[in-house]
C-alpha cells in the first residue's frame, strides 16, 4: 500500500462504474497501481448503492490511498450515467472508463494515454483489431448479439470503429465536458453515445486487448439493457427529437393495450362477465402490467424496489383508479348507447387509461429526473 499523497495532481483519472463488484475492487486497484507506475493517476469508482458492500470496500482502500475515491449514488441505476457523473467529478486532463470486474486489460492504459497525448481524439480498448480477442469473456450467444449490435452501430458512425461496443476507452476531459449535456446517459453504451453525439469524424486509435473472463460476481447485462441500446440508436438517429423515455412510454403503452384487450376477451368471452365487470378487470390487468413494465424499462434509472415498490404500486392504483373509473364509465356508456361495439369501446377506454398512466408515472410515482 502507498504511504503518502501523490506528489503531482492526477494526469489520468480512471472512472470505474461498479455494481456488486466488492470482490473485484482490491485486485483492480493493485493492478492499476502496477500498470500506471510513473503516471500520476486517480480512480473514481461510481457505485450505485450496491447491496454487496462495494462502497464500503472502496472506502476501506480510499482511507489509505488518496488516489482512490468512491462516488456513491442512491436511488439510481445505470452504467452510462455513472460514467458521465464520474467524468464530471474529476479535474485530470485525461479520463478513461474501465469496467470494475477485471474483464478489461488495464495493461493497455499507458498505450491508450500515449495515443491521445499524440493527437488521437479517443483511444479505444478494442477486441476486434489485430491482437485483440473476446472469446474467453463471452458466451456464443452473447458474442452473436454483441456482433449484431456492433454492425448496426458501425452503420451509423461517421468514423470506422472496429469495436464501437467497447466499454473501455480514454479521451481528454475537455471533450466529455463539452459533450456531457447532449449525452443520453441511458443504458450500457457510453462510448457509442459519445461517438454519435460528437457528430464529427473523430481520430480514433484502437488498441487491442483480450477481453477476460469474469471471475467474481455476475454480468448486469439483461434484456432491458438491449432495449435501451435500441433506444439509444433511435434517439441519436432522430437527432434527439424522440426522447428515449417517450419511446419506452409508447412501447409500454402499446403492450398495456394488448394486455387489456386479451383480458377483456378472457373475462367477457370465456368467463361470461358483463361488459362493465370485464372492462374493470381488463383495466386492472393493464394497470398492473404497465406498472411492472414501466418500473423495469421506462423508469429503470429510478426503479422502485422493496417497500418503495409496494408504495408506488398502491399510489399507482389509487391515482389511476380515478382514471379507470372514468374509463369504464365512458366505455360502458358508449356500449350501452350503441355508439361503439365492445372491442372499440374497450380500446377507447384503455387508451384513456394509458395516457393517464403516463402523466401520473413521470410526476407522482417515479419522480424521474
Ligand atoms: N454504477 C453502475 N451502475 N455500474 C454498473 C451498472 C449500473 O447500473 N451496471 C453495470 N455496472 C458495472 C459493472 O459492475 C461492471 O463493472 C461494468 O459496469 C460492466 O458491467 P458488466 O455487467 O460486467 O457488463 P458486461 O461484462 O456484460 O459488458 C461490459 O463489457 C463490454 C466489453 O467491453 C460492458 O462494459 C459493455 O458495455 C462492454 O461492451
Ligand atoms: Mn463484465
Amino acid at each position: 500500500m502507498p504511504d503518502a499523497a501523490p506528489a503531482l495532481p492526477a494526469r489520468l483519472a480512471v472512472i470505474i462504474p461498479v455494481f456488486n463488484e466488492a470482490a473485484n475492487v482490491a485486485p483492480l486497484v493493485a493492478r492499476l497501481e502496477a500498470t500506471l507506475a510513473g503516471i500520476p493517476w486517480e480512480a473514481v469508482f461510481v457505485d450505485d448503492d450496491s447491496p454487496d458492500g462495494t462502497a464500503a470496500e472502496i472506502r476501506r482502500i480510499a482511507a489509505r490511498d488518496p488516489r482512490i475515491r468512491c462516488l456513491r449514488r442512491v436511488g439510481r441505476r445505470g452504467l452510462a450515467s455513472a460514467c458521465i457523473e464520474g467524468f464530471l467529478s474529476v479535474a485530470a486532463p485525461f479520463v478513461a472508463v474501465m469496467d470494475g470486474d477485471l474483464q478489461h486489460d488495464e495493461a493497455i492504459l499507458p498505450a491508450m494515454l500515449a495515443a491521445v497525448q499524440d493527437g488521437a481524439d479517443i483511444a479505444i480498448g478494442s477486441r476486434h483489431v489485430e491482437g485483440g480477442s473476446a472469446a474467453s469473456g463471452f458466451s456464443a450467444a452473447r458474442f452473436a448479439l454483441s456482433d449484431a449490435g456492433a454492425r448496426l452501430a458501425r452503420a451509423m458512425l461517421p468514423t470506422p470503429v472496429a469495436d464501437p461496443m467497447s466499454g473501455f476507452f480514454l479521451l481528454k476531459r475537455d471533450m466529455v465536458e463539452a459533450l456531457a449535456p447532449r449525452l443520453t446517459g441511458r443504458g450500457f453504451k457510453i462510448l457509442l453515445d459519445i461517438l454519435l453525439t460528437a457528430g464529427r469524424p473523430l481520430r480514433v486509435a484502437e488498441i487491442p486487448y483480450g477481453f477476460r473472463a469474469r471471475e467474481h460476481g455476475a454480468s448486469k447485462l439483461d434484456a432491458t439493457v438491449l432495449l435501451e441500446f435500441g433506444g439509444l440508436l433511435l434517439d441519436k438517429a432522430s437527432g434527439g427529437a424522440v426522447p428515449l423515455r417517450f419511446v419506452a412510454f409508447a412501447a409500454v403503452g402499446g403492450l398495456g393495450v394488448v394486455v387489456h384487450m386479451l383480458a377483456l376477451g378472457l373475462l367477457g368471452g370465456l368467463l361470461g362477465l358483463g361488459f362493465g365487470a370485464a372492462q374493470w378487470g381488463a383495466t386492472f390487468a393493464a394497470m398492473t402490467a404497465n406498472f411492472w413494465l414501466n418500473n423495469r424499462i421506462t423508469y429503470r434509472d429510478a426503479r422502485l424496489s422493496g417497500a418503495a415498490l409496494w408504495r408506488g404500486l398502491v399510489l399507482f392504483y389509487l391515482v389511476c383508479g380515478i382514471g379507470a373509473a372514468a374509463n369504464v364509465g365512458i366505455a360502458t356508456l358508449l356500449v350501452e348507447d350503441g355508439v361503439l361495439a365492445w372491442g372499440l369501446a374497450g380500446a377507447a377506454g384503455a387508451l384513456l387509461t394509458v395516457v393517464w398512466n403516463y402523466a401520473v408515472s413521470s410526476t407522482l410515482v417515479w419522480r424521474a429526473r
